[in-house]
């Protein structure tokens, strides 16, 4: 049983791709007539030219909608397809939890001829975001094991520009800072579920967290000390596309 097998049974439920992140998305893959999603969950973000989705969960593989691209039960260090398979490659919010990321990111580059695009995020600014810094520093630690730090990914990549993906405050992707304008949101057990810092992280570290979370919503004090954040429209979470050309 893979880690999404356990964690992933709500995740076409909270985690809708959003259409301001699928634009900046479809940007960056450029001109590719052809696209491989690898560690495609549901099969967010996945735009009309995408020829094949690798995804080791079952469970994750059951949520794509039935007219999207066929899927293979695979996992990135190891994709049965052959080299130069399609124009371009994305992977997306995955490489975090690859078990071997050297060998995945050698076969992301095997399987595309000219571009890959790699959303994720980068620790030492998501380390920052109030959630986990006032309220959840456990699961700063967790996420400081296996984050993958964006010089390593460009390196492993041969060079890539990176872009900031800024969050909307009304994010339909329901990622972990997703919801740094609601902050109730963080209360709700079914979108915990869907924010893997926080699946797994497990419910024990993180209720006082949570508690003191819930005090301050109700007492008015999270709202005072974040009043800068409610006139915003969007956030840097650390979240950035990095997107090299082979
Ligand atoms: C947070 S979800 C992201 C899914 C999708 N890309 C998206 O943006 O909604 C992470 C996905 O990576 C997959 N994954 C985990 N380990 C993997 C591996 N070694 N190779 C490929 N995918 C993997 C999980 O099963 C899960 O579907």
């Amino acid at each position: 049983m893979t880690t999404y097998d356990r964690i992933g049974a709500t995740y076409a439920t909270t985690r809708r791709p959003d259409p301001r992140i699928t634009a900046q998305i479809h940007a960056a893959l450029g001109d590719a007539v052809s696209v491989i999603n690898v560690g495609a969950g549901s099969g967010s973000y996945e735009p009309p030219q995408t020829v094949l989705a690798v995804e080791p969960s079952a469970v994750m593989i059951a949520q794509r909608p039935p007219d999207s691209a066929p899927a293979i039960q695979a996992s990135a260090e190891a994709i049965p397809v052959e080299d130069d398979a399609a124009d371009a490659v994305m992977a997306l919010l995955t490489v975090h939890h690859w078990s071997d990321l050297e060998s995945g990111i050698a076969e992301l580059r095997r399987i595309a001829r000219r571009r890959v695009v790699v959303f994720t995020w980068d620790q030492t600014v998501t380390r920052t975001f109030w959630l986990l810094d006032e309220y959840l520093p456990e699961v700063i630690a967790f996420d400081d094991e296996r984050a993958v730090p964006v010089d390593r990914l460009a390196a492993l990549l041969g060079g890539a520009r990176v872009e900031e993906v800024p969050v909307p405050h009304d994010c339909t992707d329901g990622f972990g800072a997703a919801f740094w304008r609601r902050p109730e949101a963080y209360l709700d057990p079914t979108v915990r579920a869907g924010i893997s810092m926080l699946a797994q992280s497990g419910e024990d570290a993180i209720r006082p967290g949570l508690a003191r979370l819930a005090d301050d919503l109700a007492s008015g004090v999270w709202h005072e000390r974040h009043a800068d954040l409610l006139g915003r429209d969007t956030f840097d979470g650390g979240y950035r596309l990095v997107i090299a050309d082979l």
